[in-house]
């Protein structure tokens, strides 16, 4: 075992029947445990980095392995209640209750720390969280290693915790001793963290002992915090808080504007950011009572499509009944052939069942991880039992919440006219005849159903100038009036809300991104949009400027050729409000 924590070591991956583990393939792994050694490790909630509780050492190279803050402190595990005494100054009558009636199960105490515990686990707090866990194999584990054992999760910090070897090997593969592998973890979300320590019994993280369950033994228990409460954006869209660094913005619900990829912080109260696929999560939450199944599809479909909009890769985690429903009322992405291929869907249980989703929970978000979507748009269940525990860690890896309880977050079938900016240098011929020739294509193809608002600007404008005389003559010949067109520069007012940029310029697209570097998701050129580039001008669409009307022509008909296609590709993404054409479908019972 190396001697420093930043060593790489060689992780040895060993597989043990959870049914019969073979106390001879856990032996190794818990004499390296026992000798200062990292070992992963399954528990029925997900697997564990271990190590032994009494060695600063170790423990120090725990948080170094995850990358952990140094100020979030670790649960100890022990393989029998009686070993709790020892770790703590005190058992009340509470903390033993609750041992007879959940452990070994998905329950972690915080109780007064004893000296015996590295005062590494705790982070300097004066008390120590302890579990006893539910898993043949970690039992065993702890057993032979003959010490208390202090795991985290063992997934990178931040990411989804990981609920099979094979993601802990991902995260942390290099970097520990042992993965003792034993299949998933069958409950899927991490204990419930009870803090004893006070006056009354508090919930730090729900878990997989329901506040419920809790109350039914000891009486009184405060309910957890819920993460930050999402702020309601007009038009029925929502965001929750996001952390430092996180990728967030609102997102519409209502297939708005495109949700630009990065933001500043919103939110620098929350520390850290926990459970968060790579791909942008967004969570559609029911509401207690849940709204109903239509309104959840509704909202979970329009997310998915609003992201599908923006041209990113989209990974859908719901429930069984809203994939039904989403997909009878004709309103999945992927019954069009051409959005089907950049969307992957995950069902991960029925939305009565919190069992199942959790279970699911955090492989789905690496699954859709490793499909390489770019964004996830995850439904969350109920706020009761365990999916309190199943909305927690979703809207903690989150960078937008839709709670469809909030007041406001209704009707966000409600379309609002969707923005798209068309871009060249002086904003005086191309991009005014490219936004008028788009918008009326869009207004004449996309019907009442489906809103578009086309403008344009340009890279390198003077503010204010009409657009030029053959441009105005070529338009009108047309039918298309540009007479009252008006210059203006790209400034990130203009950008702010919108949908799909579209530049007459490979060059100018570069000018625009190293000016707005935060619209590089959405920003296209024209012709690569639409997919209609030609071998000699490539993607561009030439300055007519000085060639006199007859180049103004030529570019016209390249922006109508490129306009069709781009037309075509944004009316194929199907809009909610399709579902009030189709009164006789019912969303199931
Ligand atoms: O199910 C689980 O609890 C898994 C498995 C491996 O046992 N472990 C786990 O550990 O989720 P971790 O480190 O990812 O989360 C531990 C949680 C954190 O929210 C931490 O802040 C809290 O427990 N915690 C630990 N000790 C604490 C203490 N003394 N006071 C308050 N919170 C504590
Ligand atoms: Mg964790």
């Amino acid at each position: 075992m190396p001697d420093t924590a930043t060593e790489p070591r060689r992780t040895r991956v060993v597989a043990v029947d959870p049914s019969r583990p073979d106390p001879a393939a856990i032996r190794e792994a818990a004499c390296c445990l026992a000798r200062g050694g990292l070992v992963a490790f399954p528990t029925e909630t997900v697997y564990g980095l271990g190590a032994d509780a009494t060695n600063g050492r170790a423990v120090a190279a725990v948080f170094e392995a995850k990358g952990r803050p140094q100020d979030n402190p670790l649960i100890v595990h022990v393989a029998a209640p009686g070993e709790v005494r020892r770790l703590v100054r005190d058992v009340p009558g509470k903390a033993a209750a609750l041992m007879r009636a959940f452990w070994p199960g998905p329950l972690s105490l915080v109780l007064p720390r004893s000296s015996v515990v590295a005062s590494e686990v705790s982070c300097g707090l004066d008390t120590v969280a302890v579990r006893m866990p539910n898993h043949p194999v970690a039992l065993d584990l702890i057993r032979q290693a003959g010490v208390p054992v202090a795991a985290p999760s063992a997934n990178a910090s931040g990411r989804p915790s990981p609920t099979r070897a094979e993601d802990v090997v991902a995260d942390l593969g290099g970097r520990i001793d042992y993965v003792l592998d034993a299949g998933p973890c069958p409950v899927g979300v991490e204990s419930t963290v009870l803090d004893l320590s006070g006056p009354v019994p508090a919930v730090l993280r729900p878990g997989g002992v329901t506040v419920e369950e809790l109350r039914g033994v000891i009486g009184e228990v405060l309910a957890p915090v819920p993460p930050a409460a999402p702020p309601q954006l007009p038009g029925g869209a929502a965001t929750s808080g996001v952390e430092p660094g996180a990728p967030s913005q609102p997102v519409p619900v209502s297939g708005g504007a495109c949700p630009p990829a990065a933001t500043p912080a919103r939110s620098p109260g929350l520390r850290h950011r926990h459970y968060a696929p790579r791909a942008r999560l967004t969570v559609v939450l029911p509401g207690r009572e849940g709204p109903g199944r239509e309104p959840v599809a509704r909202a979970v479909g329009d997310l998915a499509r609003a992201e599908l909009g923006c041209g990113r890769r989209v990974g859908l985690a719901c429930t069984r009944e809203t994939a039904a429903f989403l997909s009878r009322a004709g309103l999945l992405p992927g019954t069009q052939e051409k959005l089907r291929r950049k969307l992957r869907i995950i069902e991960w249980g029925s939305r009565d069942q919190a069992a199942q989703v959790a279970a699911r929970l955090f492989s789905a978000l690496r699954d859709l991880d490793r499909m390489g979507v770019e964004a996830i748009v995850a439904e969350g269940l109920a706020p009761g039992g365990l999916g309190l525990a199943v909305n927690d860690r979703l809207t903690r890896g989150a960078v937008a919440v839709v709670d469809l309880e909030q007041p406001g977050a209704r009707g966000t079938a409600a379309l609002e006219p969707e923005t798209i900016l068309v871009v060249c240098s002086g904003n005086t011929c191309r991009s005014p005849m490219g936004a008028a020739v788009l918008g009326d294509l869009l207004r004449r193809r996309g019907g009442r159903r489906r809103e578009f608002r086309v403008e344009s600007a340009g890279v390198r404008a003077t503010d204010g100038l009409p657009a030029s005389p053959e441009a105005i003559q070529v338009m009108a010949e047309r039918g298309l009036d540009l007479k009252a067109h008006r210059s203006r520069q790209v400034t990130s007012e203009v950008l702010s809300g919108t949908r799909l940029i579209l530049t007459m310029t490979q060059e100018q697209k570069e000018a625009l991104l190293s000016l707005h570097p935060e619209v590089a998701d959405r920003a296209h050129t024209f012709k690569g949009y639409a997919g209609t580039p030609d071998p000699e001008a490539g993607e561009d669409v030439a300055d007519p400027i000085g060639l006199g009307v007859e180049a103004y022509r030529r570019a016209a008909d390249e922006i109508e050729r490129a306009a069709a296609s781009a037309a075509e590709r944004l009316l194929s993404a199907p809009d909610l409000a399709g579902l009030a054409d189709h009164p006789g479908e019912e969303p199931e019972k």
